[in-house]
């Protein structure tokens, strides 16, 4: 069945975002539909507003959510309705070189399914019966959603939804970069640019990791106070410095073990890999615009074995660490609760927005009834 939902959709047009009826078709086979409860709004979003992240619009917006199955299409044996869920926005095929080799995050049909299904299907129409894209394959910044099923993966019903849609992206992505990409070893010294909701997650992930030392850098100083209750151990106000990677390499005592950049530009990556030490690993998790380039002198490559990787998605595969990161919350060793700034409904999209735009939340979620 056919189901009418208010979803978030960038058209391109001179506004941000627009909040529209449209139309989820019914789950063909290896789908589902979702009733999505909770939708993070992440930098990424915005990104794809301002042409940093260029995805085709008209799209439905979001990727970082949680929510019930409620249609579950031919084929579908390991989900049904009712299931909580959370949302991939890799749609890991498990059979590629990639998924076979324990890196689903760079799956060869989940790299190609940017704006729509796998394979290109369309299960989404705005008001005049015309196609809209979905970002990540997901679009789930709407009441419902049509997704493949290599895009949903299951977790218990005992977590509030708003809470487990977080580890959809900023959550896995940031504690990912640090756990999972960068395996972090306990008594490291560890800096963070960036403590937004995907920074402050790698800084929880430093705390994970049992990082004794764990500098934030940010701009805005409310930030750097989030990032103390998230577990760093110091804060530097990038807006203040005069000479920010002298200032890094002088506070941790002669340069980090782990750098990560968590705010998307090739100045910051420079400044992350500037403040290593010797053998020292700056991660990039940022994701900046298609002409931003960045440096390194090449020959510290060499004579410090310095090393500079990016992380996709905090290198998640999602079927071990959603789950693994919901047992996390459950302990009590993982803060989902402190992220959620503001909690806005559906028609507040482009306050949300805006909200990001100025950096005023942690994370602010749209909740669904
Ligand atoms: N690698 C991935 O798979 C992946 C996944 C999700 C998001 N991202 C990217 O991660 C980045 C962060 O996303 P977010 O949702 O946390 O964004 P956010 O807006 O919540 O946080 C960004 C933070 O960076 C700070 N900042 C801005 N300029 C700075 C500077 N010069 N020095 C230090 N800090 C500065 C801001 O004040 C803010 O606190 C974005 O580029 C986003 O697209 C990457
Ligand atoms: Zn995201
Ligand atoms: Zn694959």
């Amino acid at each position: 069945m056919q189901t009418h939902a208010k979803a978030v959709v960038f058209r391109g047009d001179g506004s941000t975002v627009r909040v529209e009826d449209i139309t989820v078709e019914p789950p063909g086979p290896n789908e589902v539909m979702l009733k999505i409860a909770a939708c993070g709004v992440c930098h990424s979003d915005l990104s794809v507003t301002n042409g940093t992240l260029p995805l085709p619009p008209p799209i439905v917006l979001g990727h970082e959510s949680a929510g019930v199955v409620a249609q579950v299409g031919d084929g579908v044996t390991d989900l049904k309705v009712g299931d909580h869920v959370i949302t991939s926005f890799v749609a890991a095929c498990g059979r590629c070189r990639y998924c076979s080799t324990g890196r689903p995050q760079l799956c060869d049909i989940g790299s190609t399914a940017v704006a729509a299904l796998p394979g290109g299907k369309v299960r989404t129409r705005d008001a005049q019966g015309q196609p809209l894209n979905v970002m990540a394959a997901c679009g789930v910044m709407a009441e419902y959603a049509t997704l493949h099923e290599t895009s949903v993966v299951k977790i218990v019903d005992t977590v509030p939804l708003d809470r487990c849609a977080l580890i959809g992206c900023g959550v896995m992505t940031g504690w990912g970069a640090v756990c999972n990409t960068a395996r972090v070893e306990p008594g490291s010294i560890c800096v963070v640019f960036g403590a937004g909701g995907v920074g402050l997650n790698a800084i929880q992930g430093c705390v994970n990791a049992g990082a004794t030392m764990i500098v934030a850098v940010d701009t805005m100083a409310a930030k750097l106070v989030m990032a103390k209750d998230f577990g760093a151990t110091h804060t530097l106000d990038a807006s203040k410095a005069d000479n920010l990677v002298k200032e890094l390499r002088k506070l941790t005592g002669g340069g980090a073990d782990y750098a990560f950049e968590c705010v998307g530009h090739g100045d910051i990556v420079a400044q992350a890999y500037g403040c290593l030490r010797k053998g020292g690993t700056a991660v990039v998790v940022g994701v900046a615009p298609p002409a931003n380039m960045t440096s390194v002198r090449t020959s510290s490559l060499v004579f410090e074995e310095k090393t500079l990787k990016g992380s996709y998605y905090g290198s998640t595969r999602p079927r071990v660490d959603f789950p693994r990161l919901v047992g996390l919350y459950q302990a009590g060793r993982l803060k989902l609760d402190e992220l959620i700034t503001r909690r806005y409904r559906i028609d507040e999209a482009p306050q949300a927005f805006d909200d990001l735009a100025q950096g005023r939340n942690a994370r602010g979620v749209i909740v669904f009834d």
